[in-house]
C-alpha cells in the first residue's frame, strides 16, 4: 500500500485543533492540490474563499450553528460553485452565455467541480499531518453567509474546510460494504441483498458506537438515518439558488 493510500484510507474528520495557523505556503499547497483537480469542460466553476479574519471566522461558527472548530483551527476554507466569472466571459467574448449559465446542468457543474476540488484540497491537506473536518453548516443560512463572505450572485457557498494541526485521536468510522457501493456491469438491484448487507452493517455500527461511548450510544445507521431523513432542513434552499440566478432552468 503506498502512503497516499494510506492517507486516503486514515481519514476521520477532526473537530479539536491546536492553535497553530497555517502558513501560507501550507495555503496556497493546499489550494494548488485542489485546482488540480480535473474539471469540467476546463471550466473551473468554482471559487475557494480562506477566512483569516477572527471575526469573521467566530461569526461563521455562529451562523452554522455553534461549531467552535470553525472559530478555532489552522484555516477555514469556504467552497463555492461560481459561474460569476463565465458571466464575465461572455462579456467579454460577446455571447450570450446566459441561458447555460442559468441551466441546471451548469448548476450541476459547479457542484460537482467545487466537491472535486475540495476533496483534492482534503487528502492534500492529510497528507501533510493536518486534519480536516468538511462544514456543511455553512448551508444552514446562506443569506448571512453571503453578506459575510459579500459574495456576487451565480456564486454559491456549499460547504467549509475547517483545516489544522489535530488534537483528538479519533477512530475511523466504518464505511458501507464493498457490494453495496460498488456494482459491476448494472445496478444490483436485489432487495433481499441489500437488506443482508445493511442487517450486517447495522450491527457493525451499533458495536463501533458502543465501544466508542462505554456503551451510552448503540444506534443502527439505518436507525440514524432514518432519524435524519425524517426532518426536512434548508428547504429554503430552491429559492436561494434561483434568486442568485443559478438552476433556473
Ligand atoms: C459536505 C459535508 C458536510 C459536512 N458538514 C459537517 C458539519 O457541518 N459539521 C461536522 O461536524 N461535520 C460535518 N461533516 C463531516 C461528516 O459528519 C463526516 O465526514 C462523516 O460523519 C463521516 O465521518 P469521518 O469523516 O470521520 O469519516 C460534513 C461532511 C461533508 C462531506
Amino acid at each position: 500500500m503506498n502512503d497516499l493510500i494510506k492517507t486516503i484510507l486514515s481519514h476521520r474528520s477532526i473537530r479539536q485543533f491546536e492553535d497553530k495557523l497555517l502558513t501560507d505556503e501550507q495555503i496556497k499547497t493546499i489550494v494548488s492540490c485542489a485546482q488540480a483537480a480535473s474539471t469540467s469542460s476546463y471550466i473551473q466553476a468554482y471559487s475557494i474563499i480562506g477566512i483569516k479574519d477572527k471575526e469573521k471566522k467566530k461569526k461563521l461558527a455562529e451562523l452554522v450553528g455553534n461549531q467552535d472548530y470553525v472559530a478555532n483551527n489552522g484555516h477555514f476554507f469556504v467552497f463555492c460553485a461560481d459561474l460569476y466569472r463565465h458571466q464575465l466571459i461572455g462579456e467579454i467574448e460577446n455571447k450570450n452565455v446566459i441561458p447555460s449559465i442559468e441551466s441546471t446542468e451548469k448548476f450541476m457543474v459547479g457542484l460537482i467541480d467545487a466537491a472535486l476540488a475540495a476533496q483534492n484540497a482534503a487528502i492534500a491537506a492529510e497528507s501533510m499531518g493536518l486534519g480536516i473536518c468538511y462544514i456543511g453548516g455553512i448551508r444552514n443560512n446562506l443569506e448571512e453567509v453571503k453578506k459575510v463572505l459579500k459574495t456576487p450572485e451565480r456564486v454559491i457557498p456549499l460547504f467549509g474546510m475547517a483545516v489544522g494541526y489535530p488534537v483528538q485521536e479519533t477512530d475511523i468510522k466504518p464505511r458501507l460494504p464493498f457490494e453495496h457501493v460498488y456494482h459491476e456491469d448494472e445496478y444490483e438491484q436485489s432487495q433481499e441483498a441489500y437488506l443482508k448487507q445493511l442487517k450486517g452493517y447495522d450491527e457493525l455500527i451499533s458495536s463501533y458506537y458502543e465501544q466508542r461511548t462505554g456503551g451510552l450510544r448503540k444506534d443502527r445507521w439505518t436507525e440514524q438515518m432514518a432519524n435524519m431523513l425524517e426532518r426536512q432542513n434548508r428547504m429554503y434552499m430552491k429559492d436561494f439558488v434561483q434568486k442568485n440566478k443559478l438552476d433556473l432552468h
